[in-house]
């Protein structure tokens, strides 16, 4: 009995040091056009884009993950295999690409079609699929101080949730380890059941820099 008291007061303890991003006020900056995206390109009436952008791990709580940028992963998820957005343990420029850029007011996968969080309130997972939120631009504040810098987010939430998969155990093929990335706190969507997962570890933000 004193046992089980003690294993469940460790869990306990365990549990309150990891829900530790940071305790932001998020401001949406506006997405019906791409000109708060860093790298906004004004070229003239009828062109509205940016260059290429990536995403950068900040203020995660496990700092190893700091500074690690995203890339595309194929992962078993939902009764079928699908690209999703993850986190490269790989740093280097030669492996991490200039993945992004919005062009007309979405934010796209290189140029083409816009990228979507799912609606699954326990993967929401950034996905090159049509159906899902639309990804927007926001700024942090803390106190009422303005933070420096644009994050990542969709439907006013800004932390990301992030769950380490090891190569060895993919059954996709994947050769390198990676980390999954999913919204936090999105709501239930009446019209999308959601699907087993694995729930995130560790909670930080997705930093959107010009490469
Ligand atoms: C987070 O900040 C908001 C507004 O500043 C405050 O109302 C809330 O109590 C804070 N939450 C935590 C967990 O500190
Ligand atoms: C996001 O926050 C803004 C105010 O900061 C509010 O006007 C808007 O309705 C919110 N959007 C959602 C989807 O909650």
């Amino acid at each position: 009995m004193t046992k089980i008291a003690t294993l469940a007061g460790i869990a306990l303890l365990a549990g309150q040091a990891l829900a530790a991003a940071p305790n932001v006020t998020v401001i949406p900056l506006g997405s019906s056009d791409c000109r708060k995206w860093p790298g906004h390109i004004y070229q003239g009436p009828g062109v509205d884009m940016t260059g290429y952008m990536q995403f950068e791990a900040v203020d995660v709580d496990d700092v190893g993950l700091n500074t690690l940028y995203t890339s595309f992963t194929s992962m078993p998820w939902a009764g079928s295999t699908r690209e999703v957005m993850t986190l490269d343990l790989r740093r280097s420029r030669a492996i991490a690409k200039p993945y992004y850029r919005c062009i007309n007011g979405e934010l796209r996968y290189l140029s083409n079609d816009p990228l979507r969080v799912a609606k699954d309130v326990r993967n929401g997972f950034v996905t090159k699929e049509t159906v899902g939120y639309k990804l927007e631009p926001y700024a942090h504040e803390i106190d009422g101080v303005r933070q420096p810098g644009v994050f990542l987010g969709a439907l006013n939430q800004t932390t990301w949730g992030f769950f380490w998969r090891s190569a060895s155990c993919s059954t996709t093929g994947a050769k390198n380890d990676y980390y999954e990335v999913k919204l936090q706190n999105l709501p239930v969507d009446p019209d999308t059941e959601p699907r087993a997962g694995y729930d995130p570890i560790n909670f930080g933000f997705l930093k959107v820099i010009n490469w």
